[in-house]
């Protein structure tokens, strides 16, 4: 089947048309188109997203970003099977955008319409991809990680999470972004800060703390961190800094997956989120899970960071649980602070 995605959650005005096939039991993507209109110069003056902004500039491209998926995948919105959009967790001024559009246009076309949460578009992102899909194993444990959420997820099955760990203050994404704010970097400061720490060398002098990572649960706290940056943080060092603040990050996100990988026994680990993007977290997860012969999943890189393709796949699987009408056009709403359904 056909499934046009949409996303507007944040600050990507994202589009996606996916053939998907298979079933639970032999699932298989192809991404026929993946548009997505970035809002980065727009929000990068004020160092961080400004939601009215954001959802402005929405508005503007949702039209011009659907036209050219339809047009790249060759395809008439009367032969979409069903369309997804992101209905939470975001910017509710974003969200709604996506969410009152893509409504219209399952009117319009009498086309059945799900809403999908965010942070399942992620976990999903890993199915995307030649023959990824149908060799991934349950249970599986995930890393979440992006600009908003750190969590450790252990999915039972299609659509059955539970999280078993989540950071009590800052997100992953969120700790790169304020430290390299401190940094005088730009926005966003995850590609930013892994941009210099990989031309730069470990100073010994510098020397961040790894926030929790001996505790015995599976939790986060990355507040802290910012706060040593802060004090320990000098013009002459920065290159030096950046790459000491991706090893604590780093450091503490593979210590915990390891550490609840070993007490779970998942079949299968995963990566997800905009920080899935970082290379230092990508190469030291392969290499500390290699000795448990676990196979790791770390999505491509276009799929890493908020686009529309992973919400057509995760709508794919909701899809073939909750079979919705022509008329699910009238359910569907935007929830800012949508949970991981358990
Ligand atoms: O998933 P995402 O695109 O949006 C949210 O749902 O939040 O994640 C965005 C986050 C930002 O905090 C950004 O700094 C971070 O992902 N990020 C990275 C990298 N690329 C994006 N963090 C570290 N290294 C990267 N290469
Ligand atoms: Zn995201």
């Amino acid at each position: 089947m056909y499934i046009l995605g949409i996303e507007t959650s944040c600050d990507d005005t994202a589009a996606a048309v996916i053939e998907a096939k298979g079933g639970f039991s032999k699932p298989s993507f192809s991404v026929l188109a993946n548009a997505s209109y970035s809002q980065v110069t727009i929000h990068k003056k004020f160092g961080g997203i400004v939601p009215n902004l954001a959802s402005r500039a929405h508005l503007e491209k949702i039209i011009p970003t659907i036209k050219n998926t339809f047009r790249i995948a060759k395809i008439k919105p009367d032969n979409i099977d069903l369309i997804t959009v992101t209905r939470g967790p975001g910017l509710l001024p974003s969200l709604l955008v996506g969410v009152n559009f893509a409504r219209a246009l399952a009117y319009r076309f009498r086309k059945p319409i799900i809403g999908v949460n965010h942070i399942e578009g992620h976990i999903y992102s890993n199915w995307l991809g030649r023959k990824r899909a149908s060799s991934i194993r349950f249970p599986a444990l995930i890393l979440i990680v992006s600009g908003g959420h750190t969590e450790l997820v252990l999915m039972k099955d299609y659509g059955k999470y539970k999280i078993i760990g989540q950071t009590l203050d800052d997100a992953a994404g969120e700790c790169f972004d304020k430290t390299a704010r401190l940094l005088g970097l730009g926005f966003p400061g995850g590609p930013a800060i892994a941009k210099l720490a990989e031309q730069a060398k470990r100073d010994l002098q510098i020397k961040l703390p790894r926030p929790m990572i001996n505790t015995e649960n599976y939790n986060f706290s990355f507040s802290g961190l910012k706060t040593a940056v802060l004090y320990s943080y000098k013009r002459k060092n920065k290159s030096a800094m950046a790459y000491e603040i991706q090893e604590a990050i780093v450091d503490v996100l593979v210590s915990k997956t390891l550490k609840a990988m070993r007490n779970f026994n998942p079949k299968s680990v995963m990566i997800a989120g905009g920080v899935a993007a970082n290379k230092k977290l990508r190469k030291e997860m392969t290499l500390k899970i290699a000795p448990y012969k676990v196979p790791l999943f770390v999505p491509d890189f276009i799929y890493t960071t908020d686009n529309a393709a992973m919400i057509a796949a995760a709508g794919y699987f909701n899809y073939l649980k909750n079979k919705p009408n022509r008329d699910s056009w009238k359910k569907v709403e935007a929830n800012a602070n949508l949970r991981l359904e358990l």
